[in-house]
């Protein structure tokens, strides 16, 4: 478990990706209160604490309760945080705050943790729950069927081979059940090919399978539409994903009117619905600066918004382009 000391204030355990723009994008005044819903190591909390907000951080990792701790002893009066997941963030934090923030996807700790087994590059059990309860990513490798298997492979991973893939794991794991990343790595591997220059083979597969194992796609869009509950009118919105199918759903969020489903011209015209969101800002990406710093930064997206006064919508996955499959979450 990470402990925060003289080494770890110096390089932070986690870098946090695109803070300058998260500020500028959340503009806390210095009395606002910011809901700070996937804590991590703090990085966000920490800026927005200096910058004189109240910060609400909530994380479902237990782990990270020892970088909340310190925060908590630094700023006592305006720093709380709440062990629990952003789904329910309207639960959590007072109503109505002025900004959330969401920082979508794993951590750098949870990655570098080989015991936590979200990473093909390092040895440990094939487990990737984020808050260490439910069924593991080894549950889903040895019980899904083989379609379901692959299934899950190319909706949530956008794994082309997956068939191949889930071909291979189901022979593999007749013999015995697959209990770690780097069986499962040397599998995919040796299933699909690796060919220089690219990414591992695994890459796809171990996002499809952590992004089903945490429910990362419900989460979201519980967490979307909590925040929306939560806000107060004028209140701002900033999430950073980091895959196109995370994106797509928080751009589909923003702006229902683009990319959801287009009326039919057989249908009555249907009045449009006032808009639960302004100042919708175009995507914005690390910068070059950023990117010689800190390479995980590449694939990060933020998108952000100001909220209206109309009335929250009621939770709907229509019209986001949430991946669905049968058989797994
Ligand atoms: C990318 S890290 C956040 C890093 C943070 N912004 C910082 O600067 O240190 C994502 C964090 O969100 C947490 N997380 C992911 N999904 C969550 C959920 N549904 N509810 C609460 N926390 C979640 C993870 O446990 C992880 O600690």
């Amino acid at each position: 478990m990470p402990k925060p000391d003289d080494s770890a204030q110096a390089v932070p355990p986690h870098v946090p990706v695109l803070l300058a723009e998260v500020l500028e994008a959340l503009a806390p005044l210095p009395d606002a209160h910011i809901v700070d819903g996937t804590f991590g190591a703090g990085g966000y909390s920490r800026a927005l604490l200096e910058a004189g907000a109240t910060v609400t951080a909530i994380d479902r990792d237990p782990s990270v309760r020892v970088f909340a701790d310190a925060l908590e002893q630094e700023f006592p009066s305006r720093f709380r945080f709440v062990a629990g997941s952003f789904a329910g963030l309207d639960q959590l934090a007072s109503q109505p705050v002025d900004g959330v923030v969401l920082d979508i996807g794993v951590s750098s700790m949870q990655l570098d943790e080989a015991e936590r087994g979200f990473s093909f590059m390092r040895d440990g059990p094939l487990d990737m729950r984020m808050a260490g309860e439910g069924e593991t990513a080894a549950d889903l490798v040895n019980t899904l069927d083989e379609t379901d298997l692959a299934d899950l492979l190319f909706a949530y991973g956008e794994e082309r081979k997956s068939r191949r893939i889930a071909h291979s794991i189901v022979a593999a794991r007749a013999a015995k059940p697959i209990a770690t990343t780097a069986e499962l790595a040397r599998l995919i591997e040796k299933a699909i090919g690796r060919k220089p220059g690219d990414a591992h083979p695994a890459t796809r597969s171990f996002q499809a399978l952590r992004i089903a194992v945490n429910d990362e796609f419900g989460q979201l869009v519980e967490g979307l539409f909590g925040s929306e509950r939560l806000l107060a009118a004028g209140g701002r919105l900033a999430v950073v994903t980091f895959h196109s199918l995370e994106d797509r759903i928080v751009k589909r969020f923003f702006d229902p009117g683009k990319g959801g489903p287009t009326q039919s011209r057989h249908l009555p015209q249907v009045t449009a619905e006032a808009p639960r969101w302004v100042g919708v800002a175009k995507a914005v990406k690390a910068g070059n600066a950023e990117l010689s710093r800190n390479p995980r930064a590449r694939s990060a997206t933020l998108r952000s918004g100001r909220r209206t006064v109309e009335t929250p919508r009621s939770v709907t996955r229509a019209g986001l382009g949430v991946p669905g499959i049968r058989g797994a979450a």
